[in-house]
Order: structure tokens, then sequence, then C-alpha cells
């Protein structure tokens, strides 16, 4: 079991890490704490009220094999255990923090209820993975989107837009160029992203792609980092897996705590990290 803090590389190529500002005023490399444990045995051990964001992809109650039984438990097993570890991650959230959770349109209507009497919602998220169709199915539309639920300790949550603004394109731009968009503020910081996402699925060729099943786009969690933790925060992840959500904190500058029961996805999220080129501070 390898629990120690592990470094950001020293070697050049890739995506930079960012760094994180000091109370001196310094900067430095930004926590990253990769746990290969059980998330609702450990979580004991995180302080209340000292994580920024929630980010949870946790297993979807769909059967999928991650090398151990965590994803066997179906309909009201599986809504109990989730709002067991519901129940236990929430008090670690400070006053301003949030949460994204991942989930599927079976069981989202139940997990958004309950949550919805612990904390505000404040969007339901869509992302449509842009599956191709391939045929298959007739007796029901084909379902290519995954439910993210995003909710708030307070309505006074950190919320940052301008960081993951969409840029418009030169045509559009071109197109309000007339005088009443003129000086239009809008048009040169780009538009909000909205909540539907279409961003692809890793398929087994992406350039991203681990050896992960249901391993997240970059893109996506990286959205969700920006927009929803102050720089220097701290992002928790329940479920990490290959580790996404801790390449998205050490490349924008936000501490990380990840827990993950399986030991070569641990590895992957482990190397995934060490593979990241260390921030030079300017
Ligand atoms: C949906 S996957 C997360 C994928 C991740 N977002 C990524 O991009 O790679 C859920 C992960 O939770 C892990 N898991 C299941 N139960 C757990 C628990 N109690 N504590 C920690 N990890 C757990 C599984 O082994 C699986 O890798």
């Amino acid at each position: 079991m390898r629990d120690d803090p592990i470094k950001i590389a020293d070697a050049a190529g890739g995506s930079p890490a960012a760094a994180v500002h000091t109370t001196d005023g310094a900067q430095a490399a930004p926590s990253i704490a990769l746990h290969h444990r059980d998330f609702l045995t450990d979580v004991v051990n995180l302080p209340d009220q000292s994580i920024d964001l929630i980010l949870a992809d946790p297993p979807y109650g769909l059967g999928k094999d991650y090398g151990n039984d965590s994803d066997m438990r179906s309909g009201e097993d599986f809504l109990a255990w989730t709002r067991h570890w519901l129940e236990l991650a929430l008090p670690k959230l400070k006053p301003r923090g949030s949460l994204y959770i991942f989930c599927t349109w079976q069981y989202a209507p139940e997990i958004f209820s309950f949550l919805k009497t612990k904390l505000t919602m404040i969007n339901e998220i869509v992302w449509d993975r842009r599956v191709p169709s391939m045929g298959g199915t007739t007796r029901r539309f084909t379902s290519v989107h995954d439910n993210i639920g995003l909710f708030a300790v307070s309505k006074d949550y950190y919320f940052d837009l301008d960081p993951v603004r969409i840029p418009y394109d030169a045509a559009t731009k071109k197109a309000r160029s007339r005088r009443i968009f003129e000086g239009s503020k809008w048009l040169e910081m780009g538009y909000n992203p909205k909540d539907v996402w279409s961003v692809s699925r890793l398929h087994r060729q992406h350039a991203e792609r681990v050896d992960h099943p249901t391993q997240k786009p970059l893109e996506i969690i990286s959205r969700m980092v920006l927009a929803s933790c102050p720089p220097g925060g701290t992002v928790l992840d329940p479920f990490m897996g290959s580790g996404t959500t801790a390449v998205a904190c050490a490349m924008h500058g936000r501490h990380f705590v990840g827990y993950e029961i399986n030991a070569d996805y641990h590895a992957v999220a482990r190397q995934r990290i060490a593979d990241i080129p260390h921030h030079v501070p300017n």
C-alpha cells in the first residue's frame, strides 16, 4: 500500500503542473494525496469543513467490473450505500463548498432528491458521451448520456465562470460585429458552457486513455475543478479510479485528496501524476 505523497516529475513534456501560493507568498507544487484505501472507512481521518469541492464519480450500480464487487449493488441496496457515503462525505465541505456527483438516469432522481434535503441544487449537467449509433437497442432510445448533479452547501458557494468560458469562433464574432454588439465584453470573454456537455468518451485508441474501464475525460473534470474550486483550494475525490481529478488538480494548482481500493488503478493514478512535469515557479 503506497500512500506517501508523490512528487510531480522533473522531466519535461506533457502539460506542466501549476503552483499554489503559500502563506509567505512563495510558490509550491500542489499537494496530491492518493490513498489506496476504502473511502468509507478512511474518511474519518479527514477534518470536517476542510474541502472546497467534492468531485465524486462513484460506481453507478450497473454491475461494472472494477476488479472488486463495489459495483454489484443495485436497487435499494445501491441507493442505501450511496446515501451512506454521502452522509460521511458532506460534513467535509467548507461553508462555500460544492459537490459534483456523476450518476445515470436509472438512479439520478432518487440521488438528487436525497441531496436536495441536504444541499442546494445548482445544476443538472448532461454529459453527452457522443457515442455513435451502432444498431443494437430497438425497444427504446439508445442512452448516450451521464447525469451530473451540482450541489452547494450555501447560496454563497464558490463559482468562477471566467476560466471555463468557451471562446467564440471567428465567424460568430464577425456576425456580431454590428454596432449594438460593439464593446460587448462577453464577446471577447467567451460564452458559458451551458449544462449539456458534448465531449467524446475516451475510446481505447484515445491518447488520454489509460487502463481503467470508466476513465473520465480530463476536459470535463478540469472544467469542474476550475469553476468550483478556488486556486490553492482542496478537491476530494472519494472514488478516484485512474486519478483524472488528481491530474486536473496538479495541472491547475489545486490540492487533492483521493481514494481508490483497486491497487492497479491506484498505481495508474500514481504514474499519471509522476508523469506531469514539475512546475517551475516564475
Ligand atoms: C467510476 S470509477 C472512477 C473513475 C475515475 N473518475 C477516472 O477518471 O478514472 C469508480 C472507482 O471507485 C473505486 N471504488 C469503489 N468503491 C470504493 C471505495 N469504497 N473507496 C475507494 N474507491 C472505491 C472503484 O474501484 C473504481 O475504480
